[in-house]
């Protein structure tokens, strides 16, 4: 039998901004010795400047150019964890890109809680504005449909980490008849 460290696939966690894809990228990484790939750190690493100043120097359009790039070298990646951004699957050429090499784990937060999570956050551009509250409820709802439609399956991300990691692994370890 298969341990999980030997999967050939990638395992690609999306989900809206705050749902825990980087928390639970690491741990998952931690428990299963896979590497991790955080796709905003990969391109903050590439670039040598953080997400932050990309859009504010560059603008979103050049940023989305960016995640597309990343998504087509790291999917040639075998067996790696990689936490998207929030925005990385609304595009559905990334999808693509990422479906092909990959399990795509939608990491499913309720709006209360994302917003609750999200609150005081200062890293993300998008969220940088008046009507941060409305604004996180719009996408929010613009978005789940989407990260649905690409996801291989859904997780509820409301509960700790710990419960999110143990759901994955089952979920992994019967998909792909894992030992
Ligand atoms: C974005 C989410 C961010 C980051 C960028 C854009 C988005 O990642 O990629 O600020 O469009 O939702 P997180 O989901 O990790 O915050």
């Amino acid at each position: 039998m298969k341990k999980l460290s030997e999967i050939e696939k990638n395992i690609v966690l999306c989900g809206f901004m705050g749902c825990g894809k980087t928390t639970i990228g690491r741990r998952l990484s931690a428990e299963t010795d896979l590497d991790f790939i955080d796709i905003d750190k990969y391109i903050e690493n590439k670039k040598g400047i953080c997400i932050s100043s990309i859009f504010e120097i560059y603008g979103e359009n050049y940023f989305r150019n960016l995640e597309t790039e990343a998504c087509m070298e790291l999917s040639k990646c075998k067996g790696k964890i990689i936490a998207t951004g929030g925005g990385t699957l609304i595009n559905s050429e990334n999808v693509e890109i990422l479906k092909y090499t990959g399990i795509i784990i939608f990491l499913d937060i309720s709006l209360p809680e994302a917003s609750k999570r999200l609150s005081f956050s200062v890293k993300r551009p998008l969220l940088d504005r008046e009507d941060r509250h409305e604004y996180i409820e719009k996408l929010y709802y613009e978005r789940k449909p989407l990260y649905e439609n690409a996801a291989d399956v859904a997780i509820n991300a409301d509960i700790p980490s710990i419960l999110i990691c143990e759901k994955i692994v089952r979920y992994l370890s019967s998909k792909l008849y894992l030992a």
